[in-house]
């Protein structure tokens, strides 16, 4: 009677390995589990060599390995359910430890096959899915004989087959980047062949590297661990991101620990390895069999593990932030320089054909006036429409290598605007003014290079310049012959909003601004001139500059 009074804890054997299946949802889980067993469980001076085939057609998998191999008491070892890892109990900490080897398969497959080799003998056993949910009581499940410790002149070493796999297809690049990624861990004597492809983890390319220990409390809880923080050169793709969490090699998690999804996170990624993970005793434990790759954030020492990773991720990341916001604002400057002469190129262009048109009217009307009277129309006036003409400055006739033709008299022409900064491509080099020394008393020495070869002259520039949210828009300034355009006029930091400024809605108002404030300086420097005789002459000519420029700017507004 005792014994129907006494009590147990039993198990269901054949549900408790179904359980522990379920675990294992994908092939990569499974074949990892395969792969990890044939690396690790190798002779003394053997570098492991596992080859894994994947036969989607005949859903079947393949895991052959040169390790060990397990002999008859090894097989039993290999199925006794929750069986202590042998190697941890003699004091070898491995990456095993949760005896999944005997129901991994099961997660997606019908039939564990296992041949293994040890010392010349050979045993086949098999267990399949029928067996297992035959077992209706909590007797063990009887394992398949193949063969069992036959002779063999075979060297060490054991292949698990799994057929019946209930997956579509095998994911053979899933597989292969999963393998590849726990392999950056393992001694680099380890070769993992899936199919044809030798699987060998490359570590992105790094621009920077940290290294952190833990300090005061914190170095008390975690030991003596070093956290390595590095800087990939290219954003990473979202499995390579973050902290890869060890404890002796084993890999447990991949965290960024609260810096998820924040700006620049994406270039973060690193390891540590916290042996005490697996010293660890407490009763909320810090990990568990599932395979989710997360540790137990309710562990204390978990806790601790990603306090100290997430004060270090912040850091580096807050720091990539900070430079990474310097290099913007640099690239910024420099593409607002380039736009900024790119505008000036279309003024000038512009400008240059007006200059010309000018003086073909004026030679025509000099010509019917009196040919012989050059000046009688103010013909000198072309020596000084320079706007900003306070300059000293005076043509040069200046014939071009490539234009043999020799370029019009100076006198009919309308001198180009001396150049300070940009240069203009597309100007038609015929004529150069000398842009004066600053205490040349007038047309002092050039500036534009020596030798009688100058680069083309003349023209407005055009700068951008922050002149604060009430300045105007844009402003001429004769003195420099240049267009400011304000960065901080509402219209334009609206269009700039968060946009880099090569963005064609800051572009295209840019430009816009550029040729209204143009228009308006060219007007302003006629005017300067006397050229006005009605005080309507300045708003057409103003209009007309627009529409022109407009014109010629035109192919900005194309996709
Ligand atoms: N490929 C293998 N070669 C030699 N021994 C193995 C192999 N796979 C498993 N074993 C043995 O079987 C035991 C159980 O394996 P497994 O179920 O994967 O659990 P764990 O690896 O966590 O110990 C291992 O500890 C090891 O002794
Ligand atoms: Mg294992």
């Amino acid at each position: 009677m005792t014994a129907t009074t006494d009590l147990y804890v039993k198990s269901h054997v054949a549900r408790d390995l179904l359980q522990s299946a379920g675990l294992f949802k994908t092939d990569k889980l499974v074949v990892w589990e395969y792969v990890s067993n044939g690396l690790q469980y190798v002779s003394v001076g053997t570098n492991p060599d596992v080859r894994v085939s994947l036969d989607s057609k005949k859903k079947r998998i393949a895991v052959q390995d040169n390790g060990r191999g397990m002999d008859w008491p090894g097989l039993q070892n290999f199925f006794l359910m929750h069986g202590e890892n042998i190697d941890r109990k003699e004091g070898r900490i491995g990456r095993g430890m949760f005896g999944t080897g005997k129901s991994a398969a099961f997660g997606i497959a019908d039939t564990l096959r296992i041949k293994t080799i040890r010392n010349g003998r050979r045993s086949t056993v098999e267990l399949s899915r029928q067996d297992i949910e035959n077992m209706s009581s909590e007797d063990p499940i009887t394992v398949n004989i193949l063969e069992k410790e036959t002779s063999t002149a075979e060297p060490n070493g054991t292949q698990v087959e799994i057929e019946g796999i209930h997956l579509k297809s095998l994911d053979q690049a899933g597989i292969i980047h999963y393998i590849e990624r726990h392999l950056a861990r393992w001694p680099k004597n380890a070769t993992v062949y899936v199919n044809n492809h030798e699987c060998e983890f490359s570590e992105p390319p790094v621009s920077d590297e940290f290294c952190f220990t833990p300090e005061g409390p914190l170095k008390e809880v975690l030991g003596d661990v070093e956290l390595v923080l590095k800087v990939s050169k290219s954003p990473l793709d979202e499995e390579l991101r973050g902290v890869a969490v060890y404890s002796n090699g084993v890999w447990h998690e991949t965290t960024l620990a609260g810096s998820e999804g924040r700006e620049m996170s994406q270039f973060v990624f690193g390891d540590i390895d916290v042996p005490q993970l697996d010293a660890d005793k407490t009763p909320i434990r810090p990990f568990d069999i599932s395979r989710s790759m997360r540790l137990n954030p309710e562990n204390e020492l978990v806790q601790a593990i990603h306090c100290f990773i997430g004060t270090k991720v912040e850091q580096v990341r807050r720091d990539l932030v900070e430079v990474d916001k310097r290099r913007r604002a640099d690239e910024d400057t420099r593409k607002l320089a380039e736009q900024a002469s790119e505008i000036a190129r279309v003024i000038n262009e512009d400008f240059e054909a007006f200059r010309q048109r000018v003086a073909k009217v004026r030679a025509k009307a000099r010509g019917a006036f009196d040919p012989t009277k050059t000046t009688a129309d103010g013909g000198d006036l072309d020596d000084d429409f320079i706007p900003g003409n306070t300059l000293p400055a005076k043509p040069l006739v200046i014939p071009h290598a490539e234009e043999p033709d020799p370029p019009p008299p100076p006198d009919e022409q309308i001198p180009p605007l001396p150049d300070e900064t940009a240069q203009h491509r597309s100007q038609p080099p015929t004529l150069a003014v000398e842009l004066a020394g600053d205490n040349a008393p007038n047309r002092g020495n050039a500036a534009g290079g020596s030798g009688v070869r100058r680069k083309p002259a003349g023209g407005f520039n055009v700068k951008f310049k922050n002149m604060g949210q009430d300045s105007q828009r844009a402003q001429y300034f004769p003195e420099e012959r240049t267009i400011y355009i304000n960065l901080e006029h509402p219209q334009l930091a609206m269009a700039r909003g968060g946009r880099t400024v090569d963005d064609p809605v800051f572009r295209r108002l840019a430009y816009e601004v550029a040729f209204t404030e143009y228009a308006i300086a060219l007007a302003q420097e006629l005017e300067k001139r006397g050229e006005y005789l009605d005080p309507s002459d300045p708003l057409v000519d103003i209009r007309a500059t627009i529409n022109r420029v407009a014109r010629r700017g035109a192919h900005l507004y194309s996709e």
